[in-house]
């Protein structure tokens, strides 16, 4: 039930059908007692300021950003997180007296996923797969946590470069190493934490992976996707036969969305129960949109 005190929350997204967003907050909201109403706002790329603008008029508490905005909303905010600003990618805005500040909870949803689920980054020596804005994301989190050193890996290697650059200037050490996908092997270590941040896999191209070659998995300890649709992802498959202990990037969905609902409610803490409700829930959405 609404009422005139409900507070109001939304993603802007050009599609924005396809989000799950709404049903996790409003999940979160009712579950733990906020009067907070979450609702999709479809916005075109042309109408990104206004839309900022107009919310905050309307008064709205907050609001998760994802394709096309992430960037073009950067310029319509009073500020921007540090983390958000070194990744260049805001998904999430926090109303402010005079305005939103900006802030990107897929990096810190990536790495509160990696300590619940008990995966060591510091002096790790790990395998980034993808130099989009996913793994810009991810190469931020790995390098501010002290990662030993991180094989960026990417089909084309200029990209890896200008990644590599940008981050190993930001953390002032030369901890990203751009290497061309095809050159794994030229990796020494085994005992590697792989994070596959491509859309290679997704759904409804389920049989693909970035690396086909078994002996790259057997790099692997740990194996990481960001990709949830399938559950287990042929990278994950692979991984798992030669003997690496996998992940999928559901966890990190939802932690994405946890930290949102946290930076609207200060006062709130999700609980696990909560957390772990809103997984079947999701789950329940895709196995039945399948
Ligand atoms: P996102 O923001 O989701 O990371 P993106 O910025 O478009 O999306 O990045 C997509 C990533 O997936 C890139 O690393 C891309 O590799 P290229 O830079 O070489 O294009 C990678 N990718 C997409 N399709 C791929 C494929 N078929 N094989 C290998 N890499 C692929």
């Amino acid at each position: 039930m609404t009422s005139g005190k409900t507070r109001v929350c939304g993603v802007m997204a050009y599609p924005v059908e396809h989000s799950m967003s709404p049903l996790m907050h409003n999940y979160f909201a009712e579950r733990s007692g906020v009067d907070l109403a979450y609702v999709p706002f479809k916005v075109k790329p042309e109408a990104v300021g206004e839309a900022v603008g107009g919310a905050f008029a309307l008064n709205v508490l907050g609001m998760n950003v994802t394709v096309p905005h992430k960037q073009a909303v950067m310029e319509h905010l009073v500020e921007i997180d540090e983390a958000a600003l070194a990744i260049g990618a805001v998904n999430t805005l926090v109303r402010m007296e005079d305005g939103y500040k900006g802030y990107n909870t897929d990096a810190a949803g990536l790495l509160r996923t990696m300590k619940e689920t008990g995966i060591q980054i510091k002096d790790q020596t790990c395998i980034l797969l993808g130099a989009g804005g996913a793994a810009k994301a991810a190469a931020y989190v790995l390098a501010r946590e002290g990662t030993k050193k991180v094989y960026l890996l990417n089909r084309n290697v200029e990209r890896a470069e200008q990644l590599a650059k940008y981050m190993n200037g930001l953390f002032g050490r030369e901890v990203l190493i751009p290497m061309a996908l095809d050159r794994w092997n030229e990796i020494p270590e085994d005992g590697c934490l792989a994070v596959q941040s491509t859309s290679v896999g997704m759904h409804p191209n389920v049989d693909a992976a970035v690396i086909e070659d078994e002996a790259f998995y057997r790099k692997l300890s740990t194996a990481f996707d960001i990709v949830y649709t399938p559950m287990e992802t042929r990278f994950m498959k692979l991984a798992a036969a030669a003997g690496a202990k996998t992940k999928n990037g559901l966890d990190m969905l939802l932690y994405q969305g946890v930290i949102a609902f946290e930076l609207w409610n200060p006062d709130v803490t999700v609980s696990p129960e909560t957390i772990d409700g809103a997984r079947q829930l999701v789950m329940d959405f895709l196995a039945h949109k399948k």
